[in-house]
Parts: C-alpha cells; structure tokens; sequence
C-alpha cells in the first residue's frame, strides 16, 4: 500500500511543528514510519540541498529546479520506495508539489515540463494524501525567523504566487488534498490532521 503522506506550505506555515506531533502520536500508536525533509533525507541530497540554499549562490531557475529535482530522484529511489515496501508510513517535508508551487507559480518555469519531470524522478509516485498549511505572506514573514536562507530571501510577489500556486493545486484534486488552517493553534491543527490521516488509511 502507498503510505506516503506529505506536508505543503510557504516557509513558516507550521510543516515542521505538525510533523514532531505526528511523529509522537505514531510512536505512541506504535505505526512503523519514517520522516524525510526535502530536499534532503541522504547523503546526495543533503549537498544538494545546501547548494540549493545557500545564499552566496546565484542559480539560475532552470538549474534550480532541476536540482530539486535531481534531490527528490535520490531519496524516492534510495529512502522512500523501500521504507514503503516495508510497509512503513512515510512522512514527507515537502514533494513534487513543492516544485510545481515554487519554480512553476513563483519562478514561471513550465507547469507541465515540471510534471513530467516529477513523475519521471519519482517513477510516477504519488502521495496516498498531502496536507497543505494554509498561512498568509505577513504571517509567515512573522514566523520564519531573522536568519534567511537563499530561498527564503525570495520577494513577497514570489511567495504570494506560491500561494495562489497550491491554492489552485487543491482545488485541481480536492480528494489528494487536505488544505488546514495555519493560523489555528498547534494542537487544533494536529488532531485536524490526526482525524484525516486515519479516515484516509481506512479507505
Ligand atoms: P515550517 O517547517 O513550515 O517552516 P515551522 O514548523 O518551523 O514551519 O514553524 C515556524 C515557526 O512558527 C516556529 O517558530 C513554530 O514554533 C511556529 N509555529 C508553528 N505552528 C504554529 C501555530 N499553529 N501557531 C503559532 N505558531 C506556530
Ligand atoms: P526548508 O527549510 O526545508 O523549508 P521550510 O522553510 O518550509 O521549513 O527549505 C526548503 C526551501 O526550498 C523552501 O524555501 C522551499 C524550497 N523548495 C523549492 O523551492 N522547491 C522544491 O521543490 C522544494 C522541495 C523546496
């Protein structure tokens, strides 16, 4: 069974904060699982990802977006396929979505070529449900902290077009997507969550 869930939303929505509680409440339901961060979760990846944000770098859109992609290929192939042919859940900061939400509605590179490119990286893998945090640009602003990285640098315009971006991404295929309130408290959010992710497992 595909047990992938996945975490969207700007930087500071509250993906982290919601994958700790998950993380408690399966360990204390004693579901086998694993958590990756993207782009990251392996060795290739990692480096990748630090080339990705660091902010002494000038990468052009194209190659930016081919670097995720090249960061998502390694953890699909060397971490997520097989924690899922041992039947464990997977926990996912961040997929394919995420491309198609930064470098597709922010950066303006091809929608489609992104798709296409997300299924091949990924052999066609799709998220058994991805969970989308809702929070608005000055609130995210408030929460993401002093210290930006070279993504986080990115101009107000950017991050309200990624918005609108996995708005429209969840209106696309309302039954993948859970869209929740970033603006709810800690708690409120995680048993929302909670209650999803079981009425989706039992399907
Ligand atoms: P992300 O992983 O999406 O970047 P984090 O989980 O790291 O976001 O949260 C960013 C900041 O916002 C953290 O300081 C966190 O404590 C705070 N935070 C997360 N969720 C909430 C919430 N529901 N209400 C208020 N603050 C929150
Ligand atoms: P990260 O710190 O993991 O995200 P967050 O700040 O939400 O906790 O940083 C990853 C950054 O990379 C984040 O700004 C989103 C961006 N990103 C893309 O632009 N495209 C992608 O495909 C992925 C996976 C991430």
């Amino acid at each position: 069974m595909n047990n992938l869930i996945v975490f969207e939303g700007i930087d500071g929505s509250g993906k982290s904060t919601q994958i700790r509680l998950l993380e408690s409440k399966l360990l204390e339901k004693k579901i086998p699982y694993s958590v990756y961060r993207e782009p990251g979760g392996n060795y290739l990846s990692e480096k990748i990802r630090d080339i990705l944000l660091d902010k002494n770098m000038d990468i052009c859109n194209e190659a930016e977006t081919m670097l995720f992609l090249a960061a998502r290929a390694q953890l699909t192939n060397e971490n997520i396929y097989p924690d899922l042919n041992e039947n464990k859940l997977v926990v996912c900061d961040r997929f394919c979505d995420s491309t198609l939400a930064y470098q597709g509605y922010g950066k303006k590179i091809d929608k489609e070529i992104i798709k296409k490119c997300n299924l091949f990286v990924t052999r066609n893998l799709n998220p058994l449900m991805t969970i989308i945090i809702d929070i608005d640009y000055e609130n995210s602003l408030l929460r993401m902290g002093k210290n930006k990285d070279r993504m986080e640098n990115n101009s107000k315009v950017f991050f309200e077009d990624v918005i609108v971006g996995y708005k429209e991404l969840a209106l696309q295929s309302p039954d993948r997507y859970f869209v929740v309130d970033g603006m709810l408290s800690e708690e409120e959010i995680h048993d929302l969550i909670w209650k999803k992710i079981n009425i989706k497992r039992s399907i």
